[in-house]
């Protein structure tokens, strides 16, 4: 197959052409085989180094020698990773290499005093780091430990005798929970290698769900991994990646209130809504969510007749689903086109003011919108994905114009879409959250639905971010990933780097503990 290439990235200016011939420096698949891989979830399955080493190495280096992927010594996975970098005719080294064999338990106090004599200097430089941590690192203080002891392995990735330049990383591992609250193990270890390496998109892995259970908080079944990669750019062209730290886990924990305690099973950590199309009038917004996606969220933390609040409302999606599912809704949106569409979907369904209001206000401003009630008891949003809109690529916009649909929310500067500054965009939304916070009854629940965004290829972590702010005034509670099947994949980057289809959403939920 002759790919068509998108220039750019997915959120840039994209122009696409269909060259005569591309030349793949990265790997040896050809587009067909090259597409699957740039979505950026998948169901998990036991090939998933292979498939890593085959996508981000070739077979053969240019001086005819098979590729070298390095792994890390006394990971569980280490034989695993030695396994598939073979069957793919690749050559692996472990480091260090005098290594006692995997320890039962990740313990790499073995290690330490060895990486200085034991570099592989001698070696080529590595095409591919791979590092599979699943399982293994069940809190941030196991983490930090972790990053202490093996820290020369990590520095080292930044050298060019270690791994070549334009070589990438990748690091399989989990996120946490304990008692209802998330341990963002992923998210820091993202973090601290971001300091190092230039941080790309991450995939997510989704595994089977597993048998529902009851449980008294917000906890899902724990079934998402993340697959975190990165770059080593031959200088530093981009600035490191700096995430904030996470709060402790305990800081907000479940034990200050049980106030209503929730009564159903667990969510399952990852979902794919299969929403029917979308009618007219939600059509013309550009960024509405499913209101199936509400309902699994709306029928987790809240009882019937309880009061749901969505800040940014748009087409009411949320305000829909809360009625067709015995729950009363207050909704606030800026653009009175958009409040409009949601009043005429509620007016359609037959609502009556009594059960689902909707009101033009700006969320930054929420004790000065007329009718605001005293307190609510759950409240799920979603915010502009920062300035997104503003940026998407050339044909989507053509696309949807030609068709009257909108493109943006507007060029009003309240709408939170038009903040250009990362830093103060993410600083209001945690104002309008804190807010929120505020009203929400005690042991109430908060969902806020959002994206890590990718500017002229540059990661920003939106939705780490965001949950590492709020988690100064909230819990954290375990996130759910919203899998998106639905969208036509662009072979970004084809033959020269990995540029992801983002089509994951987080699903972040916080709980008001005192
Ligand atoms: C991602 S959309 C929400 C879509 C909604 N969930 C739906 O399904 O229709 C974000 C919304 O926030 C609104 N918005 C932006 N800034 C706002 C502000 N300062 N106050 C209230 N709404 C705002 C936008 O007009 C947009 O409709």
């Amino acid at each position: 197959m002759r790919p068509t290439v998108a220039h750019s990235d997915e959120v840039g200016r994209t122009t696409r052409t269909t060259p005569r011939r591309v030349v793949n420096r990265l790997n040896d698949l050809d587009g067909k085989q090259w597409l699957p891989f740039q979505k950026s979830w998948f169901r998990d399955h036991p090939a998933v180094h292979e498939e890593c080493i085959r996508f981000f190495t070739k077979r053969l280096r240019a001086d005819g020698t098979p590729s070298v992927v390095l792994t890390l010594a006394g990971t569980p996975a280490e034989r695993a990773v030695g396994e598939a970098a073979t069957a793919a005719g690749r050559r692996v080294v472990v480091w260090p290499t005098k290594a006692a064999p995997p320890p039962e338990r990740l313990d790499c106090a073995a290690l330490a005093g060895q990486w200085e004599s034991d570099r592989p200097a001698a070696q080529p430089p590595a095409d591919y780091v791979l590092v599979d941590l699943r399982g293994r690192l069940p809190s941030l203080s196991v983490l930090r430990t972790f990053l202490q002891r093996t820290a020369p392995f990590w520095s080292a990735l930044s050298q060019s005798d270690v791994l070549r330049e334009r070589g990438y990383t990748t690091v399989l591992i989990d996120n946490w929970q304990q008692d209802g609250a998330l341990v963002p193990v992923a998210w820091e270890l993202a973090r601290y290698l971001g300091g190092r390496l230039t941080l790309k998109d991450e995939k997510i892995g989704c595994r089977l769900p597993a048998e529902p259970r009851q449980t008294p908080h917000f906890e899902t079944d724990g079934r998402v991994y993340y697959a975190l990669n990165f770059r080593r750019e031959p200088a530093r062209s981009q600035e490191p990646f700096t995430g904030r730290w996470w709060p402790e886990v305990g800081k907000h924990g479940p034990r200050t209130t049980d106030y209503r305690p929730l009564t159903g099973p667990r969510l399952c950590s990852w979902f794919v809504p299969r929403p029917p199309p979308r009618e007219p009038g939600k059509l013309t917004h550009p960024a509405t969510y499913p209101e199936t996606l509400v309902a699994e969220f709306v029928a987790r933390c809240t009882q019937p007749g309880d009061l749901v609040f969505d800040p940014m409302v748009g087409t009411g999606s949320t305000l829909l689903a809360c009625r067709r599912m015995g729950r009363r809704g207050f909704g606030v949106e800026l653009n009175p086109e958009y409040a409009a569409i949601a009043r005429r979907r509620l007016a359609a369904a037959g609502d009556t003011p009594w059960i689902a209001r909707v009101v033009e206000g700006d969320a930054r401003r929420l004790a000065a919108v007329e009718g605001v009630p005293p307190q609510v008891d759950y409240c799920i949003t979603s915010p502009p994905y920062w300035d997104m809109l503003n940026m998407r690529g050339a044909m989507t916009q053509r696309g949807r114009r030609q068709r009257g649909l909108h493109v943006s929310y507007g060029d009003d500067p309240r709408d939170m879409g038009n903040v250009a500054d990362y830093g103060q965009f993410v600083d209001a939304l945690v104002e309008v959250y804190r807010q929120v916070a505020a009203w929400l009854c005690p042991g109430g629940y908060l969902t806020v639905v959002v994206k890590n965004v990718k500017k002229q290829g540059t990661i920003y972590p939106l939705a780490w971010d965001l949950a590492a702010a709020l988690g100064d005034f909230l819990q954290v509670c375990p996130e759910r990933i919203w899998c998106q099947d639905d969208v036509k994949l662009a072979p970004y980057g084809y033959g020269n780097a990995w540029v992801s289809n983002t089509v994951h959403h987080y699903c972040l939920t916080f709980r008001k503990t005192c």
